[in-house]
């Protein structure tokens, strides 16, 4: 088992109970406990046992500290940070506040968390923090930036943490059938993208977000892959610094790595979306039915 007997401190997800059999204590936490009861039932008996639900708001400095301060010892080997919120628009429509609340979620509380668990980490000369990130870091073929500065941000931790043992790994799912895209979606439908002119509103509308609702039924993943894919990584001797856990989005993926002056990516997606949308739609039904997925309906979070 290795690697599996630690205390895990998690920012909310749907991963604990894969966990909790097989670590010592996972702490998953969520902002509104409110929301805690799918959580209790999923966990069953490790709930109050090895696997303990504690309310905490990634933003709120207090919050944080409140939380880690009721950890015996406070003593994290391993921490994921899955917490997130998403912004999609045309880049004229979003205000500078709400850019600066996504960054305040997805790049700062992700800092904060790392800050307050490192010196203890340090000091035992171990540890393994995992940040849910985004292939959309890698590849920008949605107008999204949640999760764009992370990866910079770990890949120069991860080697001067390596010096302590203690590990960062980056979990890169492409598009997860949760509510996020959901939510997203809901607020871009009563959105009127003020301050953008009428042809970006009108690509954005009648391209973007029908390519993207696309690529979320053709390719979309359940949360559980995720977590899986997420597990098998903490439970790693040696764990890896990236985890792709959509194969169908290493072909995309590729020709970023295939060519350093980006331009290769970049042509391709923009011919994808603006000259050659048939392509783009036979590939994703190309797709559909390579992998079996003709008949599938959408997944639905519950
Ligand atoms: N869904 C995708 O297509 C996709 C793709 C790539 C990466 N990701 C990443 O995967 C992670 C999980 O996303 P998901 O798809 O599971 O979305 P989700 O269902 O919206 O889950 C995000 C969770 O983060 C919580 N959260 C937001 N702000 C918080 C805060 N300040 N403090 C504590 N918790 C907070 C939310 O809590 P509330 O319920 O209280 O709002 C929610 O439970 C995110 O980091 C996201 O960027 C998602």
């Amino acid at each position: 088992m290795g690697r599996l007997h630690a205390t895990l401190f998690i920012i909310f997800l749907v991963f604990p109970f894969y966990l909790c059999s097989s670590l010592a204590s996972v702490i998953a936490t969520m902002r509104d406990l409110g929301k805690r009861g799918k959580l209790e039932t999923e966990a069953g008996q490790c709930l109050n046992k090895s696997l303990v639900i504690k309310q905490l708001d990634v933003t709120q400095e207090d919050s944080v500290k409140k939380c880690l301060e009721e950890i015996p010892d406070q003593k994290v080997d391993i921490l994921v940070n899955n917490a997130g919120i998403g912004q999609v628009g045309p880049i004229e429509s979003i205000s500078m506040e709400d850019a600066k609340k996504v960054f305040e979620t997805n790049f700062f509380a992700v800092m904060r968390l790392i800050k307050m668990v490192l010196p203890a980490m340090k000091k035992r000369g171990s540890g393994h923090i995992v940040v849910i990130s985004s292939v959309l870091g890698l590849q920008g073929i949605q107008v999204d930036f949640h999760s764009s500065p992370i990866p910079g941000f770990c890949e120069s931790l991860a080697v001067q943490l390596l010096k302590f043992n203690i590990f960062i790994s980056l979990i890169e799912p492409g598009p997860v059938n949760t509510e996020f895209e959901m939510k997203l979606m809901e607020e871009v439908s009563r959105s009127d993208f003020p301050g953008t002119d009428p042809e970006t509103v009108r690509y954005f509308k009648e391209l973007y977000l029908p390519s993207a609702h696309e690529i979320f039924v053709t390719l979309g993943q359940t949360p559980d892959a995720v977590a899986k894919a997420t597990v098998k990584v903490i439970g790693m001797d040696q764990p890896v610094f990236r985890k792709q856990t959509n194969p169908l989005y290493t072909p995309l993926t590729a020709l970023k790595y295939a060519d350093n002056t980006g331009n290769l990516s970049v042509r391709t997606f923009y011919n994808l979306q603006f000259n050659y949308g048939s392509i783009f739609h036979f590939s994703l039904n190309l797709l559909r039915c390579i992998t079996c997925n003709c008949f599938r309906r959408r997944v639905m979070p519950v």
